[in-house]
């Protein structure tokens, strides 16, 4: 089977692009309904890096108004979270008053999403809504909900579509795993 290496860890393709752009799809079609005809501008708010790829295909789809803002985060170390969230960079924008719409690439422990649901709170945002690519389920253990997911996998590191080893691999286009 044909895969990569990275640092010395063997990845294998896992879901094809095709098969992400279809749960896009659908998330984007049910983002449609729930926001159309509103009087305000919703913000997307881009997860830096990792959602960079996620975000650009799920924005094509959506057809109400939106401003698109981004934040840098980091809480990954190789292939295991530190639960040590550092911003890297802040929000591009003021959320004051402002619905955002949380684009994640991935909700693992949820250290992340809840770290930036209070900071958005904290910033004034009128309402939060969380849409992640990918979710594991089986390590997600926050009371918060996600609003919007467009698939789940089991605990494994994934790599590609936008997701990184050590800040290689984002550009592969479709989804890999780390080999067993
Ligand atoms: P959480 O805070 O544990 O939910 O982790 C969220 C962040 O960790 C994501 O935004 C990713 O940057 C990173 N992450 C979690 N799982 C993976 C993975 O399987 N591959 C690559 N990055 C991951």
């Amino acid at each position: 089977m044909n895969g990569i290496t990275l640092f010395g860890k063997r990845f294998v393709p896992y879901i094809p692009q095709a098969e992400l752009e279809q749960d896009i799809d659908r998330v984007a079609r049910r983002m449609n309904a729930d926001f159309a005809g509103g009087e305000d501008v919703p913000v997307l708010l881009c997860v830096l890096n990792g959602s960079i790829l996620f975000t650009g295909e799920l924005m094509k789809r959506l057809d109400f108004n939106l401003e698109l803002m981004t934040i840098k985060l980091s809480s990954y170390q190789g292939t295991a979270s530190t639960g040590n969230i550092r911003e890297i960079t802040g929000i591009s924008g003021n959320v004051k008053g402002r619905r955002v719409i949380i684009v994640e690439d991935i909700v693992d422990t949820g250290n992340t999403i809840v770290y930036l649901r209070k900071k958005l709170m904290d910033e004034g945002a009128s309402d939060i809504t969380i849409c992640t690519m990918l979710l594991k389920p089986d390590v997600y253990r926050q009371e918060l909900k996600l609003d919007y997911v467009a698939r789940e996998i089991p605990n494994k590191f994934v790599l590609g579509f936008g997701l990184d080893f050590n800040e290689l691999g984002r550009n592969l286009k479709e989804l890999y795993v780390l080999a067993e």
